[in-house]
């Protein structure tokens, strides 16, 4: 069997993922993945919920390893390196369910998200980036409060700031809009385009489809762990399988156009 890595000829995308199994006990949460990322990419990653999307960015960022499967990185292994090693390369995150460390302030939270990457040499210079970070994502004002502080789109913005405080190359961004409001939302679609415009690839996980029509370059459908489709935007939404598997019958007329 020819590895991924052997086998490289064209320019090498930024993210291979060839054959990912994950399976807890009986249950086959990602069952043979395979998809390839290119640079500059905004990928929408859309499925209902237990479709597996949460526990590939898991295997990705080395929070749990594969059971089968490689995952490249620019060329490189990593789906056996551990997370602060595959974060220190070059992919960042944020968590579905944000826990931000509750007394620690804000700008401390974002702090220890650039040393978990080591992007930082020195706790001065990691509180430097976190402040930057803060301000890109518009929280600056919030830096000295207590994270437990903050409004739900207050710890979403937090989590952005820390998966950017880590320097990547490519950020998972695990339901980051989920609980706001439209207001809102506009505000977090500007900031994922800023941050795209910055050269980040981007993996979005994201419940509104209007949100992922107008954010995405391209869309991946998981569905019971299986990769049911993957292409343009406007194909994806008219697939037959991915409007029976998630997007119902009624979507293409309701919100497409939205
Ligand atoms: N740590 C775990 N242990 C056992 N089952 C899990 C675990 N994490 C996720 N699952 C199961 O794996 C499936 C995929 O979950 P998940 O990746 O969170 O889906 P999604 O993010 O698409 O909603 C679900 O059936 C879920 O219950
Ligand atoms: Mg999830």
């Amino acid at each position: 069997m020819n590895s991924l890595a052997q086998q490289a000829t064209a320019p090498t995308p930024l993210m291979q993922i060839a054959g990912v199994t994950k399976r807890y006990g009986g249950l086959v949460a990602l069952n043979n993945v395979s998809l390839e990322l290119t640079q500059g990419e905004i990928i929408g990653l859309i499925g209902p919920n237990g479709a597996g999307k949460t526990t590939l960015v898991n295997v990705i960022t080395g929070v749990q390893q594969p059971d089968e499967g490689e995952i490249l990185f620019e060329g490189k292994r990593i789906d056996r390196a551990p997370a602060y090693q595959i974060a220190r390369r070059g992919i960042g995150r944020t968590f579905q369910i944000v826990q931000p460390f509750p007394r620690m302030t804000v700008l401390e939270n974002v702090a220890a998200g650039a040393m978990f990457a080591g992007k930082a040499h020195s706790v001065a210079e990691a509180m430097d980036r976190a402040s930057a970070c803060l301000a890109f994502v518009g929280l600056t004002a919030m830096t000295s409060m207590p994270a437990s502080q903050l409004t739900l789109p207050g710890r979403k913005r937090l989590e952005l700031a820390k998966g950017l405080a880590t320097n990547p190359r490519l950020l998972l961004l695990d339901e980051v809009n989920a609980g706001l409001n439209a207001t809102e939302i506009e505000g977090a679609l500007d900031l994922i385009k800023a941050i795209a415009a910055r050269g980040i690839t981007i993996v979005l996980i994201e419940h509104l489809m209007k949100v992922v029509m107008r954010a995405s370059s391209r869309i991946v459908v998981l569905h019971q762990g299986v990769l049911i489709a993957d292409g343009q935007p406007a194909n994806v939404i008219r697939d037959p399988q991915v409007v029976e598997a998630y997007l119902g019958a009624d979507y293409r007329h309701a919100e497409a156009t939205g």
